[in-house]
């Protein structure tokens, strides 16, 4: 796959992909390795979401990041593993051990039944035997879906019986930080309430004392004895199921996104490749978690595609203190970093001495993702960690994206702090408004669309198509609707303003306002609720609930309670950071929440609050007011 090397031929590029997307792509795809290649490069219909690349080729991804790579890069570092730890050995494997692995667990996949099509479930800490979960399921044509192993037994169970998953792989327990998570304790609650799961093969991690079910559970390392190395791939439709990844929307329940084979392995290569100018050599970390589409795309799928070294952290950047990231990126000489304007600023409060032992000659590009990064954040990061002299791509996706879709290319296209820039080829971003009338020209601001399918566009959301209609393509029409607000600066630079509907961006966690709010619901003297974001120093968003109870509990238990309750049913990731026990909340005479007056409430601007004289109820404004917790 060739690289994007200067300014005009990314111009030339984005022209082509313009004029002519199947050539485009088609020259992208010719350096895969196919089983069958396709009879057309894609067919697509907005309306219906329904979309297919490379229509009726034959791939199997796993071996386009082996049997792809393996003559030339067959001892290469695929893989470094950073333990939680850092006086555990860390792990290298090279393109061929992982292979290896793969294959071998592959086969343990296959000797337990799983088949194509069926669905797995990863809860696992970031150890490569996620990575190699992941990859073996490919290779035997399972759809996996990694939640994330902070979620809640509850939530773990929802994934898995949205999915109908059969099997589970997690672990015995995690390492993070100075703290030990007890995930198979997690498992096992979630699997009370799941009838689908046929078996679970647990990690040995930790080594804690955990309940191993009889006929449902068994070890990694013994199902892994005795298995041959090597193992048949499944021949995938381009259009077959790779993941399903679940994320939060304004409404409902999360929804499982869901990426298709041909697609994703084109587009996440060719973005990571490009975005990141990765060069032969070089060292790359994401500091994401398998858990998110950061972790799928820019952890395991880009960089293996590419035959890049990747390395895969298990901690957190705090542990064993704040100079843990700059330490792991001296330790292994990393040349691309990329992670999220959250643990910048996290990092940042704690200001420049945790900087002081490390030189961090070796970086040569920095990269920003999952939220707006404020101008403040930009420089610090551009000055004290790249030092003035790497480029910074602030990247702009989604899960449902699969892959970067504004960015600059590092080094080509130009930077400006907190603007995430140009398109990549191939995508065409567009402004629009209310009405959904196209915003031509540049100082505009409105709502971004994406007006050209791309390879990763989001398939369907998994058993409810209907539901990946009405949220992403119905709004406008012949358009992607992404959920954000955005700004053509008058250079023509796009900047992204954040979510336009009810989605909080907390710490570059996505989550639905609805859906903390049912969780807090759940608990037993909670009457009604509303939760809304507001400006946070180190999270981006904080989560600020109003809660109408009648208990018999003081306002210190009932708002802990209502803590653990979050807590129980999403994870400790949702908790609410302010809780103000209210008497009401402002409403239409319709009965609808007036949130933008929560919202600035929240946000400490009691100015400007707007007409609040037709609210059925306008005495509870002021009492919201008074009470606001600031
Ligand atoms: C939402 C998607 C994409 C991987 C991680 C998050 C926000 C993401 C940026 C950025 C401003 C950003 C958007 C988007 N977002 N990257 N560079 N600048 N906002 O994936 O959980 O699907 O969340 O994250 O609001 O819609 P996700």
């Amino acid at each position: 796959m060739q690289r994007i090397k200067t300014l005009s031929e990314y111009f030339k590029k984005y022209e082509l992909s313009e004029k002519d997307p199947a050539k485009f792509w088609s020259q992208i795809a010719d350096s895969f390795l196919w089983k069958k290649k396709w009879d057309n490069v894609l067919e697509s219909d907005f309306e219906n979401a329904d979309f297919q690349w490379f229509k009726n080729a034959q791939l199997n991804i796993t071996e386009n990041i082996f049997e792809r790579n393996l003559s030339q890069r067959g001892d290469k570092t695929a893989i470094i593993w950073e333990p939680n730890d850092p006086k555990e050995s860390p792990t290298y494997l090279s393109y061929k051990e992982l292979y290896k692995q793969t294959c071998t667990f592959s086969n343990a996949l296959r000797s337990k039944g799983i088949k194509k099509g069926d669905r797995v479930i990863i809860y696992m800490p970031m150890v490569p035997e996620a990575a190699i979960a992941m990859l073996a399921c490919a290779r035997v044509g399972a759809v996996h879906s990694v939640v994330f192993a902070g979620f809640s037994a509850a939530s773990l169970a929802d994934r898995i019986n949205d999915c109908e998953a059969k099997m589970v792989l997690t672990s015995d327990g995690n390492f993070r930080g100075n703290k030990t998570i007890p995930v198979k304790d997690v498992v096992d609650e979630a699997l009370e309430k799941c009838s689908s799961i046929e078996s679970v093969i647990v990690l040995e991690r930790t080594k804690q004392n955990i309940n191993m079910e009889d006929g449902r559970d068994s070890w990694w390392h013994e199902c892994i004895e005795d298995q041959p190395k090597t193992c048949d791939s499944e021949v995938m439709d381009s259009e077959d199921l790779l993941f399903i990844l679940y994320t939060s929307g304004s409404t409902g329940k999360p929804k499982g996104v869901v990426h298709s084979s041909a697609g994703y392995m084109i587009y996440s290569s060719y973005t990571f490749l490009n975005v990141f100018q990765y060069d032969e050599d070089d060292i790359y970390w994401c500091t994401a978690d398998v858990g998110w589409i950061t972790g799928h795309s820019y952890i395991v799928y880009g960089p293996l595609l590419c035959g890049a070294t990747t390395v895969m952290f298990e901690g957190v950047p705090t542990y064993p203190n704040v100079s843990r990231f700059w330490d792991i990126v001296d330790k292994y000489k990393v040349n691309q970093f990329y992670t999220a304007p959250t643990a910048i600023r996290a990092l940042q409060a704690h200001g420049l001495e945790p900087l002081e032992n490390n030189s961090l000659d070796s970086l040569k590009v920095i990269g920003s993702v999952g939220e707006p990064i404020n101008e403040e954040a930009w420089h610090w990061y551009h000055d004290n960690v790249g030092k003035g002299k790497c480029p910074l791509v602030d990247t702009w996706w989604q899960t449902e994206t699969g892959g970067i879709m504004i960015s600059a290319l590092a080094g080509i296209t130009p930077n400006k702090p907190a603007h995430a820039s140009l398109p990549l080829p191939g995508i065409i971003p567009v402004i629009v408004d209310a009405e959904g009338n196209e915003l031509n020209g540049n100082n505009v601001q409105g709502n971004l669309c994406i007006k050209s399918p791309w390879p990763s566009i989001i398939r369907t959301t998994y058993g409810d198509h209907k539901r990946c209609i009405s949220t992403y393509f119905s709004h406008y029409k012949g358009m992607y609707f992404t959920g954000d607000g955005v700004k053509r600066d008058h250079d023509g630079y796009l900047r992204i303003l954040g979510r336009v509907d009810d989605v909080i961006n907390v710490s570059g966690h996505r989550m639905g306002t609805a859906e903390v709010e049912n969780a807090i619901n759940e608990h037993e003297d909670v009457i009604e609720s509303a939760v809304v974001g507001y400006p946070h120093d180190i999270k981006g968003e904080g989560i600020y609930a109003y809660v109408i109870v009648s208990t018999k509990l003081n306002d210190d238990e009932i708002k802990n309670q209502i803590i653990n309750v979050v807590r129980k049913v999403i994870g400790p990731i949702a908790k609410p950071d302010k809780i103000q026990i209210v008497s009401g909340l402002p409403k239409t005479r319709s009965g609808k929440i007036m949130r933008r007056i929560l919202r600035k409430v929240a946000s400490n601007d009691f100015q400007n609050l707007g007409d609040t004289s037709t609210l059925l109820n306008p005495d509870v404004v002021k009492e919201i007011i008074d009470g606001a917790i600031i």
